[in-house]
C-alpha cells in the first residue's frame, strides 16, 4: 500500500493563522488529520506588518496541528491577502503548432505564456494566471482542447498580480517557520474552491469572505474564477465601532459582538447586555438593539462596498446562484438577510464541504480559507499533469517544481 500524500496549509488571516494538514486522497479530495489556530497580531488588513509576530503564530499554529496530525510536513500552501492584490482578465493567441494540427499540452503551455505577456511594474509579480476558457478558431468555451484540431488557439484568462515585497514577507515569515512554500495562494481563490459547489460555480455566484481585516470578493462563473477583488474592511471595524459607540475596551467589545451581535436591528435580541467600562469604570447594561445599531450600518456599509464592486465587474446581473457570505463576521446573526437586502439576490453562509476526516474543526466560516488551500493542493495534484497520486515520488516533482517556480519569482 503506497503512503499517502500528505500537504499543509497555511493561511495568514489577520486576526489568526490557521494551519491544516490531510492527506489527499485518490479523487483530490483533503482527509483532515490536524489543525492548529493561533492569534496573530502581526498582520494587518491582510498584510504582514510585523515578522516576528507572524512567525511565532505560524509557529505555533504548525505546532499544534503537528501535534494533532502525528506528522511533520516540511512545506505549505500559503495563503496571501490585502488590498495590493489586483485581478485583470487577459487573452493569448498561438497557432497550433504540430504539423497535423492536434492542439498539444506544449501549445497550452504556450498560450498561457502568451496570456502572461502583460505589462507587470516592477515593484509586482505576478501570482496566478488561471484559464478561464479556451478558443479554438471560432469555437468558444473549451475547457480543455488537448486532442483537439485546430490552427488557432485563443485563451481567456485571469492574471492576478501582488505587491513584489508583501509577497516577499509572507515566504520570509514561513521560511523563517522552518517551512518551504509549496506555492502562494490568493485567499478568495482557495476560499472559493472550499465553499461552492460545482454547480454554483458553473450558474455564476459571488464569494464574500468576510474576514477579521478583509472583505474579499471574487466571482465565479462557468467554472472559472472571474474576478477578485480585496477590501481592506472587515469584523475589526466593526469591533472598533463597538469600542467607540460603547466605550468599552477591544476585547470586551468582541465578545458583546461574537455573544450578541446581530446585522438588523428590528430583529436584535431585546435582552440586556452587560458593557464592562474601560480601567475601573462601571459596567453598563444596554439592549441589544442598541449593538445591532452600531454593527447594522457598518455590515450594510461593507455590503453596499461589494455591491459597488459586483456592479463594476459587470458579472453582477449573471449571479444565478447569488452569493454565499463566509469567514467570521458571516456567523453575525441576520447577514444572510441584509446580504439578500442589499444585494437582491439569494444568499447563503458557506462553511468548507469536500472534506473528510476531522471535520468537527474545519466544519466553521472561519476555515474556509484554510481547507481551500487544500483543495488547492489536491487539485495541483490531480490535474497537474500526474497521472496517479500512488505514485507520490512524482508529486513531489509537481511540487518541487511549483516550489522552485516561487523561489524564483519571489
Ligand atoms: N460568532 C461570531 N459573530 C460575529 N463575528 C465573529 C464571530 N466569530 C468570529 N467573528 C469575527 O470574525 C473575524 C475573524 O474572521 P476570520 O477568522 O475569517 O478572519 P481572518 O481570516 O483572521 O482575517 P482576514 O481574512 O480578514 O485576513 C473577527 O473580526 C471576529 O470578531
Ligand atoms: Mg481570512
Amino acid at each position: 500500500m503506497p503512503s499517502p500524500v500528505r500537504v499543509m496549509g497555511v493561511d495568514l488571516g489577520t486576526t489568526k493563522v490557521s494551519a491544516i494538514i490531510a492527506e489527499i486522497d485518490k479523487s483530490g479530495k483533503p482527509i483532515v488529520t490536524g489543525v492548529g489556530t493561533e492569534r496573530c497580531e502581526g498582520i494587518r488588513k491582510g498584510v504582514i506588518v510585523d515578522i516576528e509576530k507572524t512567525v511565532s503564530s505560524i509557529e505555533g499554529a504548525v505546532q499544534a496541528a503537528e501535534l494533532m496530525s502525528e506528522h511533520s510536513p516540511k512545506s505549505a500552501f500559503v495563503s496571501i491577502s490585502g488590498d495590493h492584490i489586483k485581478g485583470i482578465n487577459s487573452t493569448g493567441v498561438v497557432a497550433v503548432s504540430r504539423p497535423d494540427k492536434e492542439i498539444s499540452e506544449s501549445d497550452i503551455e504556450r498560450v498561457i505564456t502568451a496570456a502572461r505577456a502583460i505589462a507587470v511594474p516592477n515593484d509586482r509579480r505576478i501570482l496566478h494566471v488561471i484559464p478561464q476558457e479556451f478558443v479554438v478558431d471560432d469555437q468558444n468555451g473549451i475547457e480543455l482542447p488537448v486532442g483537439m484540431a485546430g490552427i488557432r488557439l485563443e485563451v481567456k484568462a485571469h492574471i492576478i498580480t501582488c505587491s513584489a515585497t508583501c509577497a516577499q514577507n509572507v515566504i520570509k515569515s514561513v521560511k523563517r517557520a522552518h517551512l518551504d512554500v509549496d506555492a502562494l495562494v490568493l485567499q478568495p481563490l482557495a476560499t472559493g474552491y472550499a465553499v461552492l459547489t460545482q454547480e454554483e460555480m458553473d450558474l455564476g455566484v459571488a464569494v464574500i469572505d468576510l474576514g477579521g481585516g478583509t472583505t474579499d470578493v471574487s466571482v465565479f462563473k462557468d467554472g472559472a474564477i472571474r474576478h477578485t477583488s480585496i477590501l481592506a474592511l472587515g469584523g475589526n471595524n466593526i469591533t472598533n465601532d463597538l469600542v467607540i459607540g460603547l466605550r468599552t475596551p477591544f476585547g470586551q467589545a468582541e465578545s458583546i459582538k461574537v455573544n450578541h451581535g446581530c446585522a438588523i436591528p428590528s430583529s436584535a435580541d431585546q435582552g440586556i447586555v452587560d458593557v464592562p467600562g474601560v480601567h475601573h469604570r462601571k459596567t453598563r447594561q444596554i439592549s441589544g438593539k442598541v449593538v445591532a445599531q452600531i454593527i447594522g450600518p457598518r455590515l450594510e456599509e461593507v455590503l453596499y462596498m461589494v455591491k459597488g464592486v459586483l456592479t463594476k465587474s459587470e458579472y453582477y446581473e449573471t449571479l444565478g446562484a447569488g452569493v454565499v457570505l463566509t469567514g467570521g463576521t458571516s456567523l453575525i446573526a441576520g447577514i444572510e438577510d441584509l446580504a439578500e437586502d442589499i444585494l437582491s439576490m439569494p444568499a447563503r453562509v458557506g462553511v468548507p464541504e469536500r472534506v473528510g476526516g476531522l471535520t468537527e474543526y474545519v466544519k466553521d466560516p472561519k476555515m474556509s480559507t484554510g481547507v481551500g488551500l487544500l483543495h488547492y493542493a489536491g487539485n495541483t495534484l490531480v490535474k497537474g499533469g500526474v497521472p496517479s497520486i500512488e505514485q507520490h515520488v512524482r508529486i513531489g516533482n509537481v511540487f518541487g517544481k511549483v516550489r522552485r517556480w516561487v523561489s524564483a519569482a519571489f
